[in-house]
């Protein structure tokens, strides 16, 4: 391999898709005989960029147009308006995107990248590719086509000397660590110490508090459970503000770890290592060292991820049974495919083998529901617990909800790691501005944190159109908002969809109140923010707000667009939507 088949792939993701995308890459790019490294962005050493071959970058939009978390720091480099144009002429790259149409800035971090390298001088191989999480076949649609092409352009500029041929699918690749097993001395293992730093809690030293309460807040004839969770945050070095996430990586519940283990046969008490070899990987920096094979599987492996694409194949090198075989090259989309139906390849699997196979835990963000100013040591989340079906295919906060929701505040032995992030919403600094906020359902939890905040400060002008099922089911903190609506401090309008024959939503409530939306936007400098289920209510929502501007400000359709792209361009108009 000639130092001219130098290959980097790097990526910027949230929840672990984007990785997943880019390791495939990588394992293409190593059986194209590419040397290639794959990392995300952020462990990156950016000084090195200029001297690299080919870049390949996958990343996703998150929030409000944002970066992920772990591209942060290249992102304010890579805009950073002293960088030379020229600065990357001697790379190639392509940029993948993946994002979600839902939003309104679909995919504007892969293309402000793909703009940004070529101002830099970075020479395109293909145009940026755009995935979308809402199309209905799924992403793959854009991304697979996006990687045939990226191949074919790649082995053009870079074709293989005639002793060498791509290497066959069939072939497996090396593990990305090597495990050993070790001696137990004795001492406990898994663990992460305990936070001794003055630095605020974090994913690689969460803090681990006390579950005060765990509530459910719908009647127990609703469809739904939600549950009002509060947590003791009491020693923590914890500052949170409204708008800010709480992260909590969550256990796969015991049973499943139990059928888990008993199925690859691993002893959960075995103390192992890792060690890293050639595959390019670093070591995952939240895994304690050494650990227990049960703290692998509960706490590190998400055994109940969705299975993607590299899970089968991986899986396809391990069964000596041809039917298993074609059955997992098959595989791509179908559901309903376990662990369990492949007997052949999980009784061969090596234990190294399965940080290739099963992705690492990802932690959860939950909006903030408390007020630091009125509730002090605690935080509270308030989450709609995701049942599990029989089927496969769960939504990943299935994981983390069921556990939280199993913990009980009386047990008192368990606490739950977990530390405080930036959200995307951000509140207006000035405690002058009016601020309109529609939170349906579990949408509400930033906007109680913020209205206690500002009714703490004895601050009025706050309006908020909450949405639920029933008045009598579903009404979340309604005391609460009496007892601030009596102190003239709040206005509050619930919209109850099935108390009546006929579905009254929060955009419905919004057109009653169309004069006083118009005063406090146009005339009041109000700010508008909504938080909720993104399927679709952020654009009927938003659909109604034009709709406003027209009707109370005189706005033609053109106009009414460009008044609220001005207020998303201000911030004054923000949402915060969640699957
Ligand atoms: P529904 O379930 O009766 O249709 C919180 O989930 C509330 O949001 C529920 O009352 C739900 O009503 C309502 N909701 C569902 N779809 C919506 C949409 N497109 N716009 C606004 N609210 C919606």
């Amino acid at each position: 391999m000639t130092n001219d088949r130098k290959l980097l792939v790097l990526y910027g993701s949230q929840t672990g898709t984007a990785q997943d995308v880019a390791e495939t890459l990588a394992r293409d790019g190593r059986r194209c005989h590419f040397n290639t490294r794959v990392m995300d962005m952020d462990s990156y050493k950016l000084s090195e960029m200029i001297h690299e071959k080919v870049i390949v970058f996958v990343v996703s939009t998150t929030g409000q147009g944002d970066p992920p978390d772990n591209m942060k720091l290249f992102w304010r480099f890579i805009l950073r308006k002293n960088l030379p144009t020229d600065s990357l002429s001697a790379v190639k790259f392509a940029v993948l995107g993946l994002g979600d149409s839902s939003y309104q800035k679909f995919n504007f971090i892969g293309k402000k990248l793909h703009r940004r390298l070529l101002q830099l001088g970075g020479i395109a191989l293909q145009d940026v590719g755009l995935a979308d999480d809402q199309h209905e076949m799924g992403p793959d649609t854009v991304i697979d086509p996006w990687s045939t092409s990226l191949w074919n352009v790649l082995m053009s500029f870079y074709p293989l000397p005639p002793d060498l041929k791509i290497i066959d699918k069939n072939v497996k690749p090396s593990p990305r660590y090597t495990v050993k097993s070790v001696k137990s001395d004795g001492t406990p293992v898994d663990r992460q110490t305990a936070v001794t730093t003055s630095e605020p809690p974090s994913e690689t030293q969460p803090f681990y508090a006390r579950l005060l309460l765990n509530d459910r807040v719908t009647s127990p004839d609703h469809w739904q459970d939600v549950r009002l969770l509060k947590f003791d945050i009491s020693g923590a070095n914890i500052r949170y503000n409204p708008g800010d996430v709480v992260m909590i990586p969550p256990e796969n519940m015991k049973d499943t770890v139990n059928k888990f283990l008993e199925l690859l046969e691993l002893d959960p008490e075995q103390t192992c290592d890792l060690c890293e070899n050639e595959s390019g990987f670093e070591l995952p920096s939240t895994l304690p060292r050494p650990f227990t094979l049960r703290h692998l599987v509960q706490n590190y492996l998400d055994i109940n991820s969705i299975p993607r694409r590299s899970f089968f194949e991986f899986l396809a090198y391990f069964t000596d049974s041809d039917l298993e075989k074609e059955k997992l090259m098959e595989f791509c989309t179908a559901d309903g495919l376990v662990l369990v139906d492949f007997p052949h390849a999980t009784a061969n699997l090596p234990l190294e083998y399965l940080f290739d196979l099963i992705p690492g835990m990802k932690p959860r963000a939950y909006s903030i529901a408390s007020s630091q100013k009125v509730h002090c040591d605690e935080l509270h989340i308030l989450m709609a617990v995701v049942k599990y079906k029989t089927k496969l295919y769960e939504p990943r906060r299935g994981v983390c909800t069921t556990w939280l929701a199993s913990l009980s505040p009386l047990q008192g032995t368990y606490n739950v790691p977990l530390w405080v992030k930036k959200g995307t919403v951000r509140f207006p600094s000035d405690p002058e501005t009016p601020v309109i906020m529609v939170g349906p359902g579990t949408g509400v939890a930033p906007f109680r944190s913020y209205i206690a905040d500002r009714v703490k400060d004895e601050n009025g002008g706050n309006v908020l159109f909450f949405g639920c099922r029933n008045r009598a089911k579903d009404y979340f903190f309604q005391s609460e908002w009496q007892e601030y609506e009596k102190a003239n401090l709040l206005q509050v309008y619930p919209a109850f969809s099935r108390d009546q024959a006929k579905k009254i939503y929060v955009q419905d409530k919004m057109l009653e109140q169309s004069a006083l939306i118009w005063d406090l936007i146009n005339n009041k400098r109000g700010w508008f923010m909504l938080a909720g289920n993104s399927k679709r209510m952020p654009k009927d929502v938003r659909a109604i707000f034009r709709k406003i501007l027209k009707q109370e400000g005189g706005l033609s359709d053109a106009e009414a667009e460009k008044y609220v792209l001005n207020l998303d361009k201000t911030r004054q108009y923000q949402a915060e939507t969640w699957s």
